[in-house]
């Protein structure tokens, strides 16, 4: 196993009927900014919710965080967090209001311009104000995770940046309040989730005899209970397997002490930012593919995967992860979410577009051994057409 230091400040409060715990989590006397999305969290009750619990504390509000979060939108609430001196943010929605509040809590005190984060990858941030989140879509993990992706929308710039100072200081998680959410991002969750697991996963073994047995349990889980929540909109327990599952496959825990991978989300993003498809729709396009052409270094992972999680034993080595592969893109396939570029209407012009977004934004040495150079990324993309 690898060295590793691990902390993770978060504290988790699970559970339905849990948002009125936020009467005693934020400071009574805190000035807060409340950020929340395009108003589901109005439409289902979770605003009025929070509102309520949050009594008479000194509350402002910022909506309009979109998916895929903008820095044009977020200085905007940059602003007003400096203008009206809040000191506390509260962030109510999916990954994308809750990275974006980890965006606006880093640029309050920035010096300098704020989308330098992203472009250092957060190592110039010295402080950032506090805040907590109440979480509606389970899928990126950013409610106990550092992690937070912006984008520019000006240049159709998708970067990430992490820094200690943005970890959430709590999180509260109630499964009923994902009774809203459209099918299609329940599954965009499921996928999400499962990608950040094989992120870690599906590199090369250490001996992290742990880290892959978690890994396994949270793959198999996926799988187990992605097809149910889809199934059964409103089924308590599904709903708080599949929140916890999201939350746990990316808040450091089973990352530590192994490679990690990463190649599917940074190409991914690109196909976000060109062409607007969701975050979980590109990790579909690209996992299967990238599987295939980095069969080879990731072999004994792949094997160990195609046992264990898919209990696939018959046939030679290639014919095993080739069946891991297959089963795996089935599944999202299974969820309503297309594998190939071309479902997306995307063929060869846009691969010559995506290369050059990737090389523009540095991304030319991917993946667990950074050797995923530019023309391995086009081959990639050219086994997901
Ligand atoms: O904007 P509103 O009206 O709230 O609607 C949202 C949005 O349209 C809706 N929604 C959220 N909760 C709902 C609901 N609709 C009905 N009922 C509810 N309870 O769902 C839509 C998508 O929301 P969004 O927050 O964009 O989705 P998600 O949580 O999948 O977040 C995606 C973003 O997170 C980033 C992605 O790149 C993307 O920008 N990621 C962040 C990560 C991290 N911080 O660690 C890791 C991930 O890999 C990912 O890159
Ligand atoms: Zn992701």
């Amino acid at each position: 196993m690898q060295n590793f230091e691990f902390h993770n400040p978060t504290k988790i409060v699970f559970g339905s009927g849990t948002i009125p715990r936020l009467a005693e989590l934020v400071p009574p006397d805190a000035r807060v900014l409340v950020v929340y999305g395009g108003g589901s969290a109005e439409k289902n009750g979770t605003l009025a919710e929070v509102r309520s619990a949050l009594g008479d504390r000194d509350v402002q509000e910022f909506g309009g965080v979109e998916p895929n979060p903008t820095y044009e939108t977020l200085m905007q609430a940059v602003e007003q967090v400096r203008r009206e001196q809040r000191d506390f943010l509260l962030a109510v929605g999916g990954g994308s209001v809750i990275d974006g509040t980890k965006f606006i809590v880093a640029a309050i005190h920035y010096p300098g311009d704020p989308w330098e984060i992203l472009l250092t990858n957060g190592q110039h941030i010295t402080q950032a104000l506090p805040f907590g989140s109440v979480l509606t879509l389970p899928a990126t993990g950013s409610e106990m995770n550092n992690g937070s992706v912006i984008t520019r929308r000006a240049t159709q710039t998708k970067l990430a940046f992490m820094h200690p100072q943005v970890f959430p200081q709590f999180s509260i998680l109630d499964p009923t309040k994902t009774y809203s959410l459209p099918p299609q991002q329940i599954a965009n969750g499921v996928v999400d989730a499962f990608v950040h697991i094989t992120e870690q996963y599906l590199t090369y073994p250490v001996g992290g005899l742990v880290q892959d047995r978690f890994a396994e349990g949270l793959l198999q889980t996926l799988i187990e209970i992605g097809p149910q929540a889809l199934a059964n909109p409103e089924n308590a327990e599904v709903r708080a397997n599949l929140m916890w599952v999201a939350t746990l496959a990316l808040n450091g825990l089973i990352g530590a002490g192994v490679p990690q991978d990463w190649a599917t989300h940074m190409i991914g993003h690109e196909l976000t930012a060109a062409y607007h498809i969701d975050h979980a729709r590109t990790l579909a396009i690209v996992l299967p593919a990238l599987l295939r052409v980095q069969r080879d270094d990731k072999r004994a992972k792949l094997l160990q995967y195609a046992a264990r999680v898919w209990q696939i034993n018959d046939g030679d080595e290639n014919q095993r992860i080739e069946t891991a592969i297959h089963r795996t893109a089935q599944f999202f396939e299974s969820l309503g979410i297309p594998t190939h570029l071309a479902a997306y209407g995307l063929g060869q012009p846009a691969i010559d577009l995506l290369m050059a977004q990737l090389e523009a934004h540095g991304m030319t040495a991917l993946g667990e051994r950074a050797n995923i150079t530019p023309a391995v990324s086009r081959r990639i993309l050219e086994a997901a057409l």
